[in-house]
């Protein structure tokens, strides 16, 4: 069986990486990935490619930036005629980008039965543009692989119990794969280069989503975490590159240290040695959940409500006193509850595809 899978930003190919190597295990399965560009510096995608031996893209469409409709309209275009050219017997795509979208409205047109990695994730915002792309990606494929039972409730809500299946989160594969190699401290350049004591007397910040990136709520974020009692490490997030400079232009950040995007082991050597993580990505608020690290999510939404329990992962507004507020809260954690799943999704997510195509 011929599977395109569609990947271009950076949370995509730590999913894509534990299902290409389960892959491999199939001799039925031959997989053809295409890298969409969305990402495209070297430590956002090609050093992920490196680390994580995901198998060479065919392909990469090299496009990125502009509005929204921008991007996903010249993907689009340029998928379809990837899509005519394989012939792929299905579609695999993971997550809420403007790739996934893209490429699930090239297939659905052209008739490929896709599968969605992550479906059925909700935030009841409609404001925040990965959830169009969660709703349009989900409704117009053949096969929902959901990661929490929660997820796969919104999809039988929406009418599509039928196609859909929780099989846990790919993302916890990765992280009890990849968590023994990230280890020692000296693979944190960042630490190391700036004396940091580690484990556990700093804080993990990251921040890129659209909600937070204008000038002033960035600065009252940043104004926050140089209050905090530890030092503040602060991968940039190439969104942000300008309007931190911009910042760091008026005012010195002395309790953070800002850094260029980390390589997937430093980051989860972070997650797993922070004091607290703060943060507006939805992989990083599972990654700590994962790790038993408290975390605070720079949000007005949910996008993980499983992780929001018993003071765990907190929601606060961009200022100073909510994210105080938010941190001071104690976390218990019941060892027993696992919303998702026992890091084998990427065996079941192969087996689920099997299974609902075994025709082709
Ligand atoms: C995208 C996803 C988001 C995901 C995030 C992970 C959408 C709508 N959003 O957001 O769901 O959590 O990736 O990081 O798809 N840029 C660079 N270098 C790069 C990548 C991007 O300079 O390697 C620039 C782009 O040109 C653009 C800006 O950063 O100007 C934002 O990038 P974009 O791909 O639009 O969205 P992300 O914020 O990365």
């Amino acid at each position: 069986m011929k599977l395109l899978t569609v990947i271009g930003a950076r949370p995509q190919f730590i999913k894509a990486a534990v299902v290409s190597h389960e892959l491999l295990k199939h001799s039925n399965f031959e997989e053809h990935i295409v890298h969409t560009g969305q990402h495209y510096d070297y430590n956002m995608s090609k050093a992920f490619f490196e680390e994580l031996s995901i198998p060479l893209p065919k392909e990469n469409l090299g496009i990125s930036g502009g509005s929204h409709a921008q991007m996903t309209g010249s993907m689009m275009v340029a998928l379809e005629d990837s899509m005519q050219r394989i012939q792929p017997d299905a579609v695999l795509l993971y997550g809420d980008t403007n790739s996934t979208l893209a490429a699930a409205l090239a297939a659905a047109k052209l008739h490929i039965p896709i599968t969605h990695v992550e479906a059925g994730a909700r935030t009841g915002s409609k404001t925040n543009p990965e959830e169009i792309n969660r709703i349009c990606t989900d409704h117009v494929s053949s096969l929902l692989l959901a990661c929490t039972e929660e997820s796969l409730a919104n999809l039988g809500n929406e009418g599509l119990s039928a196609q859909s299946f929780f099989i846990g989160d790919p993302m916890l594969d990765a992280f009890f794969e990849y968590s023994m190699y990230a280890v020692t401290p000296e693979l944190v350049d960042v630490s190391t280069k700036h004396k940091i004591e580690v484990p556990g007397r700093f804080y993990y910040l990251t921040c890129h989503r659209e909600e937070n990136t204008d000038f002033s709520t960035l600065q009252s974020i940043l104004d926050a975490m140089d209050m905090l009692d530890y030092p503040v490490i602060y991968p940039v997030h190439p969104r942000n590159r300008a309007n931190v400079m911009a910042i760091l232009g008026d005012k010195d950040y002395s309790n953070i240290v800002f850094a260029d995007p980390l390589g997937y082991l430093e980051s989860l050597y972070l997650v797993n040695n922070a004091e607290q993580v703060i943060t507006d990505s939805g992989g990083l608020q599972r990654e700590a959940f994962f790790a038993g690290v408290k975390c605070t999510t720079l949000l007005d939404f949910e996008v993980w409500p499983e992780t929001m329990v018993e003071g765990r992962n907190i929601l606060a507004q961009p200022g100073q006193e909510s994210i105080l507020h938010a941190m001071q809260i104690p976390q218990h954690i019941d060892p027993a509850y696992n919303p998702f799943g026992d890091g084998h999704a990427a065996s079941k997510i192969v087996a689920r595809i099997e299974s609902a195509f075994n025709s082709y």
